[in-house]
């Protein structure tokens, strides 16, 4: 966590509201596998990282509430019985979405100001938008004395996301981010949303992300068109996911989707099984066997589940074509963000440097390189 974000928020705070604030820290997440497998109740292996959002938060005795987006110099004045989703595509709808969510729960919170500000860039595949959410949640939460446990906050966050941003997301990003454990990743049952930690010491190795710096357009349809359509085939299947399916049950169906939709759940059962084989990897150390299945969740990404991009498939080819990279693939909800990669620790460097080169060369455009560490979930700052 950035010391110089939490100070940034509380210095702005200070000189907008003339108030000591509550500061939260809230943080993004990485995932090492099981992607678009979290709303089809499957496994996914995410872990919170030490990018995030900051938040300064207070109550206020005015008639209105405001909230302030310092990245982007923007501030909004609203009334909490008022609320409406903007336009897609703006900030305040994280805010509002939260604020209304907590309300559909009849509890009651008064006016407040908050300001926040975050060192993940949005698109990048790293939940930005969930810890943004967690941190409104769990600072109103303490400020007003709502009672919620960590499990409603991650709910409220999600139907946040569902109702006022439009994104019918699953429950990895939230989760990540509040439940977040220093040094471990989450292999997480999305059924349960209960998860089992992981120590990462990755020995020799580490995890290193290429940000694209690119986020196609229509990502947010083609996530809900591929959310429908699992949730039409498990239906047929007479199922209520497909984490439920096995390959050869879905094989007994397969003249009656089409051949898109049947690459696409068959996608969804092998990347479930694939979480699972990762975690058992890593308990026995078997990095090879890792890094396969991670190569092997991206080829499922690009060919079956079409949620990549050329410059994701193209950042992924320079690791396959490096030794010390045991696997690489995109990460989140795709279509741009970042590349995640379990390199060797000492030519993580070099191989992030050879990758921007040909990044540029390819495309004419700069990608970005982020070592980051596992770190705490949503937090009080004291
Ligand atoms: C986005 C969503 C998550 C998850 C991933 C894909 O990050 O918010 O719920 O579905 O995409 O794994």
């Amino acid at each position: 966590m950035s010391a110089t974000l939490i100070n940034d928020v509380k210095t702005a705070f200070i000189n907008t509201h003339q108030l000591e604030p509550l500061l939260v820290f809230s943080p993004g997440r990485i995932n090492i596998i099981g992607e678009h497998t979290d709303y089809n109740d499957g496994f996914v292996f995410p872990a919170a990282v030490d990018k995030g959002i900051a938040a300064a938060i207070q109550k206020s005795d005015s008639n209105v509430s405001t909230a302030y987006a310092l990245d982007k110099d923007s501030k909004v004045e609203f009334e909490l019985d008022k609320l409406k989703p903007l336009a897609e595509g703006s900030w305040e709808n994280y805010v509002f979405g939260v604020i209304a969510e907590i309300q559909n729960r009849n509890k009651i919170i008064g006016n407040f100001n908050i300001v926040f500000k975050g060192d993940i860039p949005g698109g990048a595949g790293m939940s930005s938008s969930a810890a943004l959410e967690n941190s409104v949640v769990f600072g109103l939460n303490e400020l007003f004395n709502l009672g919620l446990t960590k499990h409603e906050m991650i709910l409220i966050s999600q139907k946040a996301e569902h109702n006022y941003v439009g994104v019918k997301c699953g429950i990895m990003d939230q989760y990540a981010s509040m439940f977040g454990i220093e040094n471990n990743a989450l292999l997480l049952d999305c059924r349960t949303v209960e998860s089992k930690p992981y120590e990462i010491d990755f020995k020799d190795h580490q995890l290193m992300l290429i940000n694209t710096n690119v986020k196609h357009s229509l990502s947010d349809s083609a996530y809900n068109d591929r959310r429908s359509a699992c949730e039409s085939i498990a239906e047929l299947l007479n199922i209520k996911a497909l984490r439920d399916a096995t390959e050869s049950d879905l094989d007994a169906i397969k003249e009656k989707v089409t051949p898109e939709n049947y690459q696409k759940a068959l996608y969804v059962i092998q990347e479930n099984n694939r979480a699972i084989k990762a975690s058992k990897a890593i308990e026995e150390n078997d990095l090879e066997t890792l890094g396969a299945l991670i190569f092997q969740s991206h080829n499922g990404l690009q060919h079956q589940y079409k949620v990549s991009c050329d410059e994701l498939d193209f950042l992924v080819d320079q690791a396959k074509t490096n030794h010390h990279v045991l696997g690489a693939r995109m990460m989140g909800g795709g279509f741009g963000g970042c590349t995640i990669n379990l390199v060797s620790k000492d030519q993580a460097k070099a191989f992030g440097e050879a990758a921007s080169i040909a990044y540029k060369n390819e495309f004419d455009k700069t990608c970005s390189v982020y070592f980051i560490a596992l770190s705490e979930g949503t937090h009080i700052v004291k």
